[in-house]
């Protein structure tokens, strides 16, 4: 079998994290520092499709309900199980409760799983107000990874908008974005 390329498809590397574990013993048990053991990968990425999902992402922004914080965030995203890989688009919703509240990141996973799809490939999330600013400014909040964790294998990506000229996104695979993420494996 010949091993072809898709169009536009570059090779991206995810750098190894190792490092040991650590331990203190005391007089209640020992503490324990958990190692970080993820080898280096390749990924092949498809850079137009990349570029017009971090686009769809600042146009889903646009559309953001959130007249409390006024911070306006878009998501946008590609399902590996959609035959007709169309971007599907979400934006933060706020209500007058707070907690009502919803991430972009979130309504766009939702919609995603309400048309049957269960495997997240590439998801791209913008603000507008912090473009530019630190990485934890601009990526997504801890309940959304695990969220995002859900849906994802190791195809999936997640796309952090930079907004910096010249640069197109930090990029995650689910290991990276959420390390040790909740996992529940009841026994069958
Ligand atoms: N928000 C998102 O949409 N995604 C995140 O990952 C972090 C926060 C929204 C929620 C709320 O409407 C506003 O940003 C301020 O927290």
């Amino acid at each position: 079998m010949v091993f072809t390329m898709p169009p536009h498809a570059e090779r991206l590397i995810l750098p190894a994290q190792d490092s040991p574990a650590s331990h203190l013993s005391t007089a209640h048990g020992d503490l324990v520092v958990p190692p970080v053991r993820l080898p280096e990968r390749a990924v092949e990425v498809e850079t137009v499709r990349l570029a017009e999902l971090v686009h769809a992402a600042r146009e889903a922004a646009v559309a953001a309900y959130a007249p409390f914080s006024k911070f306006r965030v878009g998501a946008a995203l590609v399902m590996g199980d959609d035959p007709e890989g169309e971007i599907i688009p979400g934006s933060n919703v706020e209500n007058s409760s707070y907690g009502g509240t919803v991430c972009a990141e979130r309504t766009a996973i939702f919609s995603a799983s309400a048309r049957g799809f269960r495997r997240l490939r590439w998801l791209a999330v913008s603000t507008v107000a912090t473009l530019g600013a630190e990485l934890r400014d601009r990526s997504p909040c801890g309940i959304c990874r695990q969220v995002i964790r859900e849906f994802a294998d190791g195809e999936t990506l997640v796309l952090c908008d930079n907004g910096a000229p010249g640069v197109l996104a930090e990029v995650f695979d689910i290991e990276r974005l959420l390390p040790s993420g909740f996992r529940f494996a009841p026994e069958a």
